[in-house]
């Protein structure tokens, strides 16, 4: 009898022989490699990153896994599969129009640096021996053949989508359990945190292409139960960019269980 096909969706794994093609979003230990430097390093407090969340035995989607440190984190925490979804190469992030700016040129460049990226993921993957799967296309048009998931990952990802909210509906969609967002914790909106307030980043007088929104948490708060993740928690966390300390913030949003569930 002929074996189905694996899904067409999944990406063939890449062979990437050197650390010289690649660039690290994360700061990793790759066995083998050693410790790679990267823009930011998670590993200090991961746990939080993710809300302290148990991913044991269950089925988790990935947005934006970048260099994956959270994929692995994620596996080795017993997942029992993590399917990460990354920008593909014909559609590199919603890129703010900038008329001052070339955008083709930035458009061109984005896509080189996450090829090195993407080199990156998949060196580690292979190094840790990683059975995670990879889907490239685009977070507000998840393949409804992916089938469901426990828990949904959105990790450092709204802030560079145009439309948060088609994300947030596309994974809520797949999602049985809880979604875990984590966005950094911006000065001048912390006191106003509890609000449900989203601020666009880019501004006539700066040159932002690469961020469209900063959010407080009460915006978190106040759309998870839109789409039935009715239970929210907050964890706030410090975690370190380039050396430095930045304050962050994750919301947990779980599905409100049914009655006939709680008396399970
Ligand atoms: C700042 S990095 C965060 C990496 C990692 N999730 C973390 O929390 O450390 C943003 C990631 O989101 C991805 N991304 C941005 N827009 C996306 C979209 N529309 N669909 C899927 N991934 C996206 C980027 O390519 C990158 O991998």
């Amino acid at each position: 009898m002929t074996e189905e096909p694996e899904l067409a969706l999944f990406a063939e794994p890449w062979q990437v022989e050197s650390p010289e093609s690649c660039h690290f979003y994360h700061t990793m230990d790759i066995p083998g490699l050693g410790t790679v430097a990267g823009h930011v390093d998670l590993r200090p407090n991961a746990a939080a990153y993710l809300g302290n969340c148990d991913f044991a035995g269950r089925r988790v989607l990935e947005i934006g896994p970048a260099s994956g440190f959270l994929t692995f984190f994620i596996e080795a925490r017993g997942a029992r599969e993590v399917v990460a979804l990354e920008v593909s190469d014909r559609r590199i992030w919603d890129i703010v129009p900038r008329p001052d700016q070339d955008m083709a040129a930035l458009q061109a460049d984005r896509c080189n640096h996450m090829r090195l990226i993407k080199n990156g993921f998949w060196l580690a993957h292979h190094a840790l021996g990683s059975t995670a799967k990879v889907v490239y296309g685009d977070a507000s048009h998840i393949p409804e053949e992916l089938g469901l998931f426990d828990i949904a990952v959105l990790g450092g990802v709204l802030l560079h989508c145009r439309d948060p909210l088609a994300c947030l509906e596309a994974c809520g969609r797949m999602t049985t359990e809880a979604i875990i967002i984590t966005e950094q914790a911006m000065p001048w909106l912390e006191a106003r945190a509890e609000q449900p307030l989203k601020w666009l980043a880019p501004s006539p007088e700066n040159k932002v292409w690469d961020v469209w929104w900063r959010f407080t948490p009460g915006f978190f708060r106040n759309v998870l139960p839109l789409y039935g993740f009715a239970d929210v928690r907050i964890v706030r966390h410090q975690q370190i960019s380039l050396e430095k300390s930045y304050p962050h913030f994750t919301v947990v949003g779980r599905r409100a269980r049914s009655q006939g569930e709680q008396a399970a």
